[in-house]
């Protein structure tokens, strides 16, 4: 989907205009991936427009700088602050806010610490992310997720996605909607931008961090539904077969937010359609992110921007 501008991008403290925020081409980042990011959703709801677990989002991006020995002069309120002033400034929701820090100009070495850090948050509209309205059908790829103790999976990291382009693009050219890739063990890890959860025998299984997978904030928010439902949740490792005799198995990701899967390799999950233990878990999530439940768990931050309807796919 083409990215559709809005007004401003926050950068360093300050809103500049959209066509503003540029970077020259010999910035560190440019050359050796120097950079970590978060991808928000701004949701629409009956009491205006709400960002999903912003301060969670906002510590993680920290998390990733504390990784690769970044300095980031802002604390998590100071940049929820700033999120903030940039989704009401711009008036947009529903919408995607991407936070980003990177190494910029200064040096064009690989040792980046003497690089400035430069930090831009951007929001526009965006509708779903993984294709397939009756279901993903994908694939497993021939591509290993990253290793542990190479680049880390914990951090959110612009670099790791190169690994997530092989993912995705494979799928594509093959006709799949996405991908899951496996752990460099062969264990199950998780999709180029998406976490993943099997249901098996009434159990809801995913892989643990030690799979090298994201500690992703819509997989905590499905743990913590999950058990609030009295759900047994496993972290644990899965083997890839298991996928194939799943009784449900659907993706999770901010962009992917709940995405049923109907078939891997071709097989086809069950009966192919979602399953009530993925649809339970979806209208749970779906009706706190749209004002329409409780938001017992303060997952929601208010911005003032007048919702508009939700952007199509
Ligand atoms: C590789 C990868 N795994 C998992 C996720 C899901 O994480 P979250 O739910 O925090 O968006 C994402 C999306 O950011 C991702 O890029």
């Amino acid at each position: 989907m083409p990215l559709e501008p809005t007004k401003y991008i926050w950068h360093n403290g300050k809103l500049i205009a959209w066509d503003q925020a540029k970077i020259h081409v010999m910035s560190h980042v440019i050359h050796y991936g120097s950079s970590i990011f978060e991808g928000i959703r701004c949701y629409k709801t009956e009491q205006g427009a709400a960002i999903f677990r912003l301060q969670d989002h906002m510590q993680r991006l920290l998390d990733s700088a504390k990784i690769y020995r970044m300095d980031l002069d802002y604390s998590v309120d100071q940049l929820c602050r700033a999120v903030v002033e940039t989704v009401e400034a711009n008036g947009v929701a529903p919408c995607y806010i991407r936070p980003i820090a990177f190494r910029g100009y200064g040096e064009l070495g690989v040792h980046p610490q003497r690089n400035p850090m430069e930090v831009y948050i951007g929001n526009f509209p965006w509708g779903k992310y993984v294709s397939g309205d009756h279901g993903a059908d994908i694939c497993i790829s021939s591509w290993t997720r990253l290793a542990p103790n190479t680049l880390p999976a914990m951090a959110k990291a612009g670099a790791n996605y190169m690994n997530s382009q092989l993912i995705r693009m494979e799928a594509t050219v093959n006709g799949y909607d996405e991908a899951v890739a496996l752990d460099v063990s062969g264990y199950v890890s998780e999709g180029s931008g998406e976490n993943l959860f099997v249901v098996s025998k009434g159990q809801l299984l995913t892989s643990p961090l030690s799979n090298s997978v994201l500690n992703g904030i819509t997989r905590a928010s499905i743990i913590t539904l999950a058990r609030e439902m009295g759900l047994t949740v496993l972290e644990q490792s899965i083997p890839r077969e298991m996928l194939y005799i799943a009784d449900e198995l659907f993706f999770t990701g901010t962009a992917a937010e709940v995405t049923p899967i109907r078939s891997v390799d071709r097989i086809v999950i069950k009966d192919g359609h979602a399953g009530p233990i993925t649809q339970k878990l979806a209208a749970e999530y779906f009706g706190i992110a749209a004002g329409k439940r409780p938001d017992r768990f303060n997952w929601l931050t208010p911005v003032k921007v007048t919702a508009g309807e939700p952007v199509s796919a």
